[in-house]
């Protein structure tokens, strides 16, 4: 996998010049960020030798390099998903390409269901810690001590400095947020009913179908990671309503303003 990754970097390292040290994985809905970009460059990940191969036709998967407010940055425009058929190490792949180019923190966004009755559609979570129902994880296999240790500490999944700064900018942008823990389920379904009151019993405020991967993944790789979780809908049994991925993906729209400016901002300050 070593000489892999290294393949897709001296790609990619052939086509950008920058080298950012911020990375920013956009979820469903949250692609408005790339407008925020300036001397934006594209690499389509179907160019990228051994990037997994997108199993969505129509489905955009892009890295963008460019810079927002002079901080340069890399942007994940469509992640993979294990629902679709990839395997862990596939899912992400991305992250250890990442790492590769020299990038040291990340943001992880999503669109989720909300279990923590507090919250509403529309809301935005900080994420302080995952459980993770995949019932599978991205480490399982044979450990490549050039990449991370093979027992990693998953204590601080989301960096409470991070967290820390990301509330400070939201209360001076007078934006709204929750916190939480997010659960990662596989998906594709949207969870049954007595899943989520399983779940929420266990101490899930929000759940989703990613995220989690690429959490743990950055961590074994030693980045420091920030999640936050829009909450899209209210989870099965909580809302009245049946559950529609247009919906989703309308909620997580309106959402992405609040959400561009506070990104925007912790890019700028960490
Ligand atoms: N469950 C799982 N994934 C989701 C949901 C949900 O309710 N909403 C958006 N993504």
């Amino acid at each position: 996998m070593y000489d892999k990754i290294m393949e897709s970097v001296d790609y990619i390292k052939g086509k950008v010049s920058i080298k950012p040290k911020i990375a920013i994985i956009l979820g469903s809905g949250l692609g408005d960020l790339v407008n925020s970009v300036k001397n934006a460059q594209d690499i389509p990940y179907e160019n990228i030798p051994n990037f997994p191969i997108s199993t969505v036709k129509g489905h955009e998967g892009k890295l963008v390099f460019g810079n927002i407010n002079g901080v340069e940055v890399l942007l994940m425009q469509g992640r993979f998903h294990y629902y679709e058929g990839y395997t862990m190490k596939e899912v992400t792949y991305p992250i250890y390409v990442m790492k590769q180019l020299g990038v040291e923190k990340i943001i992880v966004t999503n669109a989720c269901g909300g279990i923590n009755k507090s919250f509403e559609p529309g809301t935005l979570m900080l994420i302080n810690d995952f459980i993770n129902l995949f019932g599978d994880n991205p480490l399982i296999g044979v450990n490549d001590e050039r990449l991370g240790t093979r027992f990693p500490d998953m204590s601080e999944p989301y960096k409470i400095e991070l967290i820390n700064k990301a509330k400070k900018i939201a209360d001076k942008l007078e934006i709204k947020y929750g916190e939480g823990v997010y659960a990662g389920f596989m998906g594709p379904y949207y969870e049954t009913a007595a899943e989520i009151v399983m779940i929420g019993k266990h101490g899930a405020d929000a759940v989703g179908m990613s995220t989690v991967p690429e959490t743990i993944v950055a961590n074994y790789l030693g980045m420091d990671v920030l999640g936050i979780a829009c909450i899209t809908n209210m989870a099965t049994g909580i809302q009245k309503v049946k559950h529609s991925h247009e919906r989703v993906v309308e909620t997580a729209k309106k959402a992405s303003a609040d959400l561009c400016r506070w990104v925007v901002r912790i890019i700028e300050e960490i």
